[in-house]
């Protein structure tokens, strides 16, 4: 089990909340649109990052919640609401799969790729519907298993020394098979939409700059990376980013599942 200390600093190094948490404010629309949140929903946004999700619910009126296991990620988050002019939202420093809430206390959860990397997922599920009233619903989006990231994620393996103890990969959050089998027993009408984050990125090795210096998950899995093989893994990353660049558009697909779910 990685400790939270190790997981605080997959989020802080980098510059998640500069480039790449912007990069996904369509996605966080989406799913707010998806759980139709309105004024009168008492929202809980998990693993609220900079509060693309949060923010973006309290400015439809809607009571607010957001909760993060990164402490920078909640300071940016408060910088964000305050520049948007939301100050009523609660922004709360915490674990997906140890919520600090009572039962049925939320109308509406959601989460935007954030949940997926919390372990177990079998805690992180529960406690979505635990804190969630009967008739309310649940929201959350992942990156599908063939999408880009968990592309690299699979090149990024073929350079990393074997981990016996790795954790279930994040994305089988965006597998529909999976994500009925986690949500099997307490909710009804789960259905599924997929949507495409398109990143902007001059080519497919400016993409790969932005991810190998940016994204705080990436800097430290490339610290475990023997430097002799770092120009080849750099050469199958762009491959790899290829795959997914559209030319007459400068940018990158990203596919992500969004699964909406009623309590019972
Ligand atoms: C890819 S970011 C997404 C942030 C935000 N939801 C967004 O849409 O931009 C993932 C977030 O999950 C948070 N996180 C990771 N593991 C977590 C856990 N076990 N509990 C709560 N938050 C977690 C990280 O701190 C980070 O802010």
């Amino acid at each position: 089990m990685v400790s939270k200390e190790h997981v605080q600093r997959l989020w802080t190094v980098g510059s998640y909340s500069d480039t790449i948490g912007p990069s996904f404010l369509s996605m966080a629309a989406h799913l707010v649109e998806a759980a139709t949140v309105d004024a009168d929903d008492r929202v809980l946004d998990i693993a609220c990052g900079t509060g693309n999700v949060a923010i973006t619910a309290a400015r439809r009126g809607a009571q607010v919640t957001g909760l993060d296991i990164t402490p920078d990620m909640l300071e940016d988050a408060r910088e964000n609401a305050a520049i948007a002019g939301v100050d009523d939202i609660e922004w709360r420093e915490g674990d997906a799969t140890e919520l600090p809430f009572e039962d049925d206390a939320f109308d509406v959860t959601l989460s935007c790729v954030g949940h997926m990397f919390a372990n177990p997922p079998d805690a992180a599920s529960l406690e979505l519907r635990r804190v969630t009233k009967s008739g309310g619903r649940i929201a959350f989006t992942s990156w599908t298993p063939r999408s880009v990231v968990p592309a690299m994620a699979k090149t990024l393996q073929e350079y990393l020394p074997p981990n016996p103890d790795a954790s279930p990969p994040p994305f089988l959050w965006g597998d529909e098979e999976v994500v009925q089998e986690r949500l099997n027993d307490g909710v009804s009408d789960v259905s599924f939409e997929t949507g495409v984050v398109e990143q902007l990125s001059l080519s497919p090795s400016h993409s790969w700059e932005m991810i190998r210096s940016q994204s705080g998950i990436f800097i430290v899995a490339l610290e475990d990376v023997d430097e002799d093989d770092y120009p080849a893994l750099s050469e199958d990353m762009i491959a790899t980013i290829e795959e997914y660049f559209d030319d007459s558009q400068n940018t990158v697909s990203m596919e992500y599942l969004i699964t909406t779910a009623t309590v019972d």
